[in-house]
Formats: C-alpha cells, structure tokens, sequence
C-alpha cells in the first residue's frame, strides 16, 4: 500500500493530526500538499501534547521523513519556530524536506490578510490571518515568491518590488496603509535563508521513487472538504485544495499512484470562522459539545461553532475525494446523550434533498432533516474493538458508515494514540 492520502471530510479540526501521527510509525513519509499555518494539529503522545501548524504530523515519528510539498505556502519565520520548539522538546526534525518550488508567505501577504478582512467588515471571512489568500493569489497572479528565491538575492529583490510595485498601490489608496519597503522585506527574507537551505530538496523526484520502491507514503491534508476553494462553501472557504486531488498537484504525484483516500470525520461536525452549517446549534447541546469536545481554535483560539452529525456532507466527501475509508474520530464526546440527532438530509424550499446543493443560496437555507439514533452511557474510552463498545454506540457508528458511503475503518474514542478502534489497516 504505497500512497495513501488522509484528509478532513468537513471543515477541518475533525483529528487529521491524531490520525497521521498514528500511522506515522508505519509510513515512510509524511506530506504536506496544501495550505499552511492557518492548520492546527494537534497530537497526544503519552502526556506530552503537541500543537503542530506547519510542519506535517509525521515529524513525530522518528522513522518518518517529513515533506513540504510545493502546494504549501510557508512563512519561514513560523517554519523555524516550529522547528526550534520540537527541537527544544527532543525531537529530532533533521529529516525535513521541503520543496523549492513551495511559495512563502511574506509579511505584506499577512498585512493584505488583516487589512483585506477589516475591510469586508461584516462580510469576512475570518480567516485565520495567517496571509494564505493572499499568497496563495499571488501565486496565482504569478507575483509569488518561492523558497528557492531565498538563495538568489538579486532575483530575490527583483521577485518582491514586481510584487510590490501593485500592492503598494493598493494598500496606500485604498487601505490606507503605510507602503511596504521591498529592502526590508527582503533582508528579512535573507535572515532565514542560511537556515532552511538545507532542508530544500526535489521533493517531487524523491516521493516518486519511494512510491516506486514501494515506500509508504502518506499525504497529510490541511483544512477540510468543505474549506477546499473548488468544492467547498465558496467564498466561506481556505484558498488552496484539501481535497484528494490537491494531493496530486501539490506533492507532484501523479493519481494513479494513489491506493487509499482517507476521510477524517468528526462524530458531529464543527466549524470556525464564517459560511453556512445547516446542522449548527445554539442551545446548550452545542455548548455540551464545545466543552466536552474541547472545541476551541489550535491556531486562532476561536471557539469552534458546533453541531450534529450532517450526513449530507459525509457523502458529499465521499464523492469529491473518491474516499476508500473513513476514520470516525471523537466518538467519545457524544457519551450521555439519551438521543442523538443526526442530520440524513435537507429541507431546502419545502422539498427533501438528499445530496449537498449544488447552488450556494439553496446551501445557505438548507435545513437540517434529523433522524433520531439511541445515546449511550457507558465510558467507551477504553474499548479496544468495535465489540467493546456499547450496542448502541454500534449502532450510531453502523448508521453513520450506511449514510456515508465508505467504510468506517477507524474510531476515535480519546485523544491518545492509543485510543483508536482499528477496524480494517489503512496499510493493507
Ligand atoms: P486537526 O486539525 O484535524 O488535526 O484536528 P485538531 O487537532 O484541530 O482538533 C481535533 C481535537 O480533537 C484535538 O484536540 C485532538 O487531540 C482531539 N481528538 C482527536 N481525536 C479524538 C478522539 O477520538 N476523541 C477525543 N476526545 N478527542 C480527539
Ligand atoms: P486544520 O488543518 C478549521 C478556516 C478559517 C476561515 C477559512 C479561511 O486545523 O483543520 P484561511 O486563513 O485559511 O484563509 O481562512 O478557513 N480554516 C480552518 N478551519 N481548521 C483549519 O485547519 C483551518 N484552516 C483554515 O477559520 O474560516
Ligand atoms: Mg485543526
């Protein structure tokens, strides 16, 4: 089983980190393909925790190559800290490998970012602030800088006043900000370059032939289905493709090379930030939720918005990503509810929808269809086997697996690594 890949199947926080670091001790590599340090994964290994935004989950595993595909956009000074905090616990991170083909996130991306955001005032998005839209539309608009830039100066400067020339422009005019000086942001830039000069490789070549060789490979998204720019709940969406084919475009591997296509999925659904989520709550369900699930921001601190279970959503994932299992995380958190809503369809204009609308408006007056499932009491944390777990909670994972469309092969019951039901291997 050579190249699997492991995304979010809602809107990102549904566990990725959890999941990836579990396997990382059978994979061979780790790849990033998508986003940046707006992802927050965190990761429990005995009782040590870690809050990982940047660097892939892997890195934990000390026989697992860590790869920043040429998809992620990299602030280099977020880059350096993250590797320095690892260092400081123990962690080797020598083995990082990071694309020259990768963009960086400049300071003015993250000012564009801020300023950008006030200026839709009502109407934001509420990004994480962490400059990805911008970078990423730079890229797009051809003014990006790359990690390889960082080791020529002259086409460095060159790179940054091209980019400048417009933005300066802009946020002077229409902003009202200070313009950017291209010196200085290029001395900053040069600051870091001696240091991530050692870690920049072909990390295309490299993961093709492991893939070859038959090395396990396991490409790591950020974000979630629902956060992806093409097929998510655009324009309340990241500004890259978590879906499984940023997975290809952003490592440089073609997709017949891929074997498995893992969903991550939340027991209910949560969300951060603004766009719509029919199966929201605002009673004190959604606050048991919150409080139980632990569901605040790894990256922003923002409370997470949350609700029931949205099958709708699940077979949505399902159909974008081509996904051959799912991995149920967080199933703990619904112990003590006598019953369990969940959510089979949608009511959009007085008719019953069974499939995510393809047209945004009727997505933003979709309302929720619940079915009831039966809640369990018992503590389920230490189930080892789906047979440990109480009938009921069986069943609620049965009726999700049914309405989903893909296997459940996993369940997260607690945040440890050891705390998972492994019901088929991702690895076979
Ligand atoms: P990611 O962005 O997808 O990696 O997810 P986050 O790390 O942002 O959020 C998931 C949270 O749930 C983290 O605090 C994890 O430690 C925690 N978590 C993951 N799986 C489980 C699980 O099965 N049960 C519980 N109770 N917590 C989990
Ligand atoms: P992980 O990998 C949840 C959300 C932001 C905002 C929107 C756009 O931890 O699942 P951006 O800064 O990317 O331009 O913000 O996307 N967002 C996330 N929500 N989990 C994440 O990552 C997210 N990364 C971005 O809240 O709504
Ligand atoms: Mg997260």
């Amino acid at each position: 089983m050579p190249a699997l890949v492991l995304l979010g199947a809602q809107w990102g926080d549904e566990g990725k980190g959890k999941a990836t670091d579990l396997l990382g001790g059978s994979v061979d590599y780790v790849v990033r393909y998508q986003g940046g340090n707006n992802a927050g994964h965190t990761v429990v290994v005995g009782d040590q925790k870690y809050a990982l935004h940047l660097l892939p989950s892997g890195i934990l595993s000390p026989g697992c190559t860590p790869v920043i595909g040429n998809g992620v956009v990299v602030d280099p000074a977020v880059l350096l800290s993250e590797l320095s905090g690892l260092n400081e616990r123990g962690v080797d991170t020598s083995k990082l490998l990071i694309s020259g083909n990768a963009h960086l996130i400049t300071p003015y991306n993250i000012t564009v970012d801020k300023v950008t955001e006030r200026f839709l005032g009502k109407r934001k998005i509420g990004t994480t602030g962490r400059g990805i839209g911008p970078t990423y539309a730079d890229k797009i608009n051809r003014t990006g800088i790359r990690v390889q830039d960082l080791f020529d100066e002259s086409i460095l400067l060159q790179k940054v006043e091209a980019a400048l020339d417009f933005k300066n422009q802009v946020l002077a005019k229409l902003y009202n900000h200070r313009a950017v000086v291209a010196e200085q942001v290029v001395e900053e830039m040069l600051g870091y370059a001696d240091q991530i000069k050692g870690y920049v490789a072909d990390t295309t070549l490299i993961l093709n032939d492991a893939i070859d060789e038959g090395k396990v490979v396991l490409f790591e998204g950020g974000q979630g289905t629902l956060l992806d720019v093409d097929h998510g709940t655009y324009p309340f969406v990241t500004s890259s493709n978590p879906t499984a084919g940023g997975a290809c475009t952003g490592a440089g591997v073609g997709p017949t090379k891929i074997n498995r296509v893992i969903g991550i999925l939340k027991a209910y659904t949560t969300r951060v930030g603004a766009g719509p989520f029919p199966t929201e709550l605002f009673d004190e369900d959604g606050e048991a939720l919150r409080t139980i699930g632990g569901e605040r921001g790894v990256t922003t601190g923002r409370d997470r918005r949350c609700g029931w279970f949205d099958a709708v959503i699940a077979r949505y994932a399902t159909r974008v990503n081509g996904l051959t299992d799912f991995f149920l995380t967080k199933l703990d958190v619904l112990t003590g509810w006598e019953q369990i809503p969940v959510c089979v369809a949608y009511e959009i204009d007085g008719k019953r929808v069974e499939e995510l609308p393809h047209n945004q408006s009727d997505f933003h007056h979709a309302k929720p269809v619940y079915e009831m499932l039966p809640g369990w009491s018992e503590d389920i944390t230490k189930a080892k086997s789906f047979a440990e777990l109480p009938k009921n909670a069986q069943a609620y994972v049965k009726a999700l697996e049914d309405m989903s469309g893909a296997p459940i092969s996993a369940i997260g019951v607690g945040p440890g690594r050891d705390e998972t039901i492994q019901i088929n291997s991702f690895l076979d």
